[in-house]
């Protein structure tokens, strides 16, 4: 089947054609002007979106040599995410399958996440575990099925790119601070200061990384009343990546040994912005394989916000759900996160 799908629940405007598991396109547009205002601005980035949805769109159809007419269905991201930016997606959506009369499915984007290891490898088996770590979203996903999946632990404070993003923002880093962090990380010393890894040992497979930001800045308030010098900030960066970096791999590593059959073919995917991080994706594959655990972390493209992830979820899913009307043209987007666990 031929899947068109949009995301747009952030600051990314993405289109992508799928067909038969096989990307054709996928564009994807970063709105970087959100950097100077040092976050997203929810009513800049809607404004963004209309602005560029339609020529992404036309640009996937162009790159995949398809047209209009030879979509089968359309896939959307209807939740969670910045109202407004869902609003532009869905509504476009929503049109285009009203012009050409296609079935169109709302897809929740956290889920395009928890399943883009398959987008990257086909060889991906259920059950995995799959850690989505984002700028919104630190959860571990236990993946039985494409239609069932259920959380096994999740932040109970920021998410691991928030921290990352705000302790970056008292180093003086511009927003996003996460991949700034990575890059200085590599001229400095990990071992340099021991900040806190909340709770590591705890017995569930939560996370909190709110108190890791205060225990910086109180640190650096206290030892750097001047602010801290220039050469020893690549040290700084790279114990509190090192930090957030070791609770991540501790805990996905915990749950893919206790939950996931022992067998050869045993998967952890990272997913989400943050796992691009270099060190979270080397220190994975090194625990993970201790266990004969194997680490898939999908390329840049498939593990940002990206459209292709929704068109491979909602392709895999097409109408599975034999009582919802895909023709059904006023569901609503929603703006909060995961409401209810698949059973
Ligand atoms: O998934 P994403 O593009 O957007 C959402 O938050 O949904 O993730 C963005 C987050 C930001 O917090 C950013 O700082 C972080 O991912 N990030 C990184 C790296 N690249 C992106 N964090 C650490 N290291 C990186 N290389
Ligand atoms: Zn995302």
């Amino acid at each position: 089947m031929a899947i068109l799908a949009i995301e747009s629940s952030c600051d990314e405007t993405s289109a992508a054609v799928v067909k038969g598991s096989k990307v054709l396109s996928n564009i994807i547009s970063s709105q970087y002007f959100h950097s100077k205002y040092g976050g997203v601005v929810p009513e800049l980035a809607s404004r963004a979106h209309l602005e560029s949805i339609s020529g992404i769109v036309t640009e996937a159809l162009e790159k995949a040599s398809l047209h209009m007419k030879e979509i089968e269905a359309i896939a959307v991201t209807s939740e969670p995410g910045l109202i407004g930016s869902l609003i532009v997606g869905s509504n476009f959506a929503k049109g285009i399958s009203l012009k050409y009369g296609l079935p169109i499915i709302p897809v929740n984007h956290i889920e395009g996440h928890i399943y883009s290891g398959g987008l990257q490898d086909s060889s991906v088996t259920f059950p995995h575990i799959s850690l989505v770590v984002s700028g919104g979203h630190t959860s571990i996903f236990l993946v039985s099925s494409y239609s069932k999946y259920k959380v096994i632990g999740s932040t109970r404070d920021d998410a691991a790119g928030e921290a990352f993003d705000k302790i970056a923002k008292i180093l003086g880093f511009p927003y996003p601070g996460g991949p700034e962090i990575d890059k200085i990380s590599k001229k400095g010393d990990p071992n340099s200061y021991d900040f806190p890894r909340s709770m590591i040992n705890s017995q569930n497979f939560d996370f909190s990384f709110s108190g890791l930001k205060t225990s910086v800045r109180y640190y650096l308030e206290k030892n750097f009343p001047d602010g801290v010098p220039d050469d020893l900030i690549a040290d700084v960066a790279a114990s509190v990546q090192q930090a957030i970096v070791d609770v991540l791999v501790s805990k996905t590593v915990k749950a893919a040994k206790e939950y996931l059959p022992d067998s050869n073919r045993n998967v952890i995917v990272i997913a989400g912005g943050v796992s691009a991080n270099s060190e979270l994706r080397r220190k994975m594959s090194s625990e993970a394989a201790k266990f004969n655990i194997r680490t898939v972390a999908p390329e840049l493209e498939y593990s940002m916000d990206n459209a292709a992830m929704i068109a491979f979820i909602a392709e895999k899913r097409a109408f599975y759900n034999t009582d919802y009307d895909y023709f059904d043209l006023t569901f609503k987007v929603n703006s909060s996160h995961l409401r209810a666990k698949r059973k």
